[in-house]
């Protein structure tokens, strides 16, 4: 057998990959997910973005959700910003970490945040401080790691030299993006060797995979056997991006926590509990969701014979 981690900590998402990719929910919608999500043991949250509103609608009043939650003592509550005005916006509001989103890619950096990526990483430094100085952390996603819709392959070591450019900034940790679905083992193998190169510690890396194209839980292992323990995935499957044609929802968190319990990875995770949640969740965006467990159920579910 290979050898697996003892421990994956599970980002949940949906809450924001999610639901800024779906009809504007109202903000009463968005914290009785975030809250039900938040009693599963689920540790981490990614809760809302502070974004312009006229760029992604259904991210609109995100104060008003982190500031309506009912607060779970040790769930990180985190939240996505672009720029200086974003993280502001976010410590403001009481996010108890920022994710700065910068791309790999040129041409989806200007897509998603209007700017060139040598802007981005100049504004990473007035993030950082302000995150800093508000006392949290700050969790760089390189956005588009693993390709790009416009500009096909992005090469391993441009997502590994951004990486590299982002910690220099003061970013805490990272997270790789694969937002359209590119990744395969292959490409995670690829990206893993290039960081591994780059002197990234596993510890510090996060993976973020669509399952656009169904490859998203054979990444996720071809990573374990590399040593990375974190993980984004999205209740009942729900997400994409605005900017990412093609784009189809993240890992579906359920089908991950399902998997991770049989290989006997510890989460801390009541999968139950979750299934609920996703359920809650296709109430909320009022269509069916793909997550496999949601239809099929636990591996020993057992029919009448
Ligand atoms: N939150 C709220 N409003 C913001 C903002 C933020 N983080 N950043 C800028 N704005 C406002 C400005 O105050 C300005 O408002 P005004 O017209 O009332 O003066 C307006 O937006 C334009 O500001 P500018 O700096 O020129 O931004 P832009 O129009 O070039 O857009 C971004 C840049 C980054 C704000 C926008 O592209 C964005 O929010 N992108 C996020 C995309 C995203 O979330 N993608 C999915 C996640 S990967
Ligand atoms: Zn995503």
């Amino acid at each position: 057998m290979p050898t697996w981690p003892a421990r994956v900590e599970v980002r949940e998402v949906g809450p924001r990959d999610g639901l800024q990719n779906e009809k504007a929910v109202p903000a009463e919608a968005r914290i009785r997910l975030i809250d039900a999500l938040s009693r599963t043991g689920l540790q981490a949250i990614e809760a809302a973005a502070f974004v312009s509103p006229a760029a992604i609608p259904p991210m609109a009043g995100s104060e008003e959700v982190l500031g309506g939650i009912d607060r779970v003592p040790g769930v990180v509550y985190s939240a996505l910003v672009p720029n200086a005005k974003g993280a502001e916006r976010a410590v403001m509001a009481g996010a108890d970490e920022i994710e700065l989103v910068v791309s790999a890619s040129e041409t989806h950096n200007q897509k998603n945040v209007r700017r060139s990526v040598a802007d981005s990483l100049v504004g990473a430094h007035d993030v950082v401080e302000i995150g800093h100085a508000g006392g949290i952390l700050v969790d760089a996603i390189v956005s588009t790691a693993f390709g790009c819709p416009y500009e096909g392959d992005v090469a391993p070591e441009r997502a590994a030299q951004l990486a590299g450019h982002l910690v220099d900034a003061g970013a805490d940790r990272l997270s790789f993006g694969d937002t359209t679905g590119m990744a395969t083992p292959r490409r995670v193998t690829d990206l893993l060797d290039a960081l591994e190169q780059a002197r990234v510690a596993p510890d510090r890396i996060g993976l973020h995979f669509h399952n656009t194209r169904g490859t998203a839980l054979a990444n996720v292992v071809v990573a374990l056997e590399r040593n990375v323990t974190r993980f984004d995935t999205s209740i009942g499957g729900l997400g994409g991006c605005p900017y990412a044609p093609g784009a189809s929802g993240n890992a579906v968190t359920e089908d991950l926590v399902h998997m991770l319990h049989d290989m006997d990875i510890e989460t801390g995770i009541d999968l139950d509990a979750l299934l609920e949640c996703a359920a809650l969740a296709q109430d909320i965006v009022g269509r069916e969701l793909p997550s496999a467990l949601l239809h099929a159920g636990a591996r020993t579910r057992r029919y009448a014979s």
